[in-house]
């Protein structure tokens, strides 16, 4: 299957952000981001990545708790969103960065820690192998990438949110990451609750 272009799927998420569809934003971070972050004090320190942030909740949340945070969206008025959620919550440039940018095509890794949600599922499914060896690329040996497996349901074309499963994860990532943990969590965003698993993946090189 060929993936759609870069100008499409850019045109595509511009239009859903410049007519305000942006169903996605539950308006305040992954309860399971905000559980992992006060209780893993394992979890690797230093710089982190959010692809695809959106407004960017999950960013903030992970700068609040000490990271250096890059964030990457294709659509501009995410990232101006982005911004403005960053001043109300007293964070700075410093601390959280988010940049016009194509995730498939930033290169400026390594980082600690990546953190995907509502990403992944995001995504034309052609593009799966790519987000795969993309994340191998950028995260820094002794890293972890840790996804919010959402969203849980059988198999179907339809999409995006496309269909997503922790066999499927574990198939695109298992050439490059072992997983640590991987567990349904206990709390999510109301309208999620049911549907989301947690993984922790180790890069195989570290
Ligand atoms: C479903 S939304 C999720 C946003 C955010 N993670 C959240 O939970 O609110 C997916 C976001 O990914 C962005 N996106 C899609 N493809 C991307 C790419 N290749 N690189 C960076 N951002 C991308 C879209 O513009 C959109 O804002």
């Amino acid at each position: 299957m060929t993936a759609p272009s870069i100008t499409e799927r850019t045109a595509y998420w511009q239009e859903a952000w410049s007519t305000g569809d942006t169903r996605w934003d539950a308006g305040e971070a992954a309860p399971a981001l905000v559980d992992l972050l006060s209780t893993s004090a394992d979890l690797p320190k230093g710089r982190a990545l959010v692809p695809g942030c959106g407004s960017g909740y999950d960013a903030l949340a992970l700068a609040h708790a000490g990271y250096t945070v890059t964030a990457l969206d294709l659509v501009d008025l995410a990232v101006f969103r982005f911004r403005e959620l960053r001043q109300n919550k007293g964070l700075f440039s410093h601390q959280a960065e988010a940049h016009i940018a194509d995730f498939f095509a930033y290169n400026e890794g390594p980082f600690s820690l990546i953190w995907d949600y509502t990403f992944l599922c995001a995504i034309p499914p052609s593009l799966r192998t790519a987000w795969a060896e993309q994340m191998a690329r950028l995260i820094a040996p002794t890293g972890e990438l840790v996804t919010l497996i959402f969203p849980i349901r059988p198999e179907d074309d339809a999409g995006p949110p496309f269909a997503m499963s922790p066999e499927l994860v574990e198939r695109l990532l298992s050439p490059y990451f072992t997983p640590k943990t991987m567990f349904p969590v206990p709390r999510s965003h109301p309208a999620r609750q049911g549907r989301e698993v947690l993984a922790r993946w180790m890069p195989r090189n570290g």
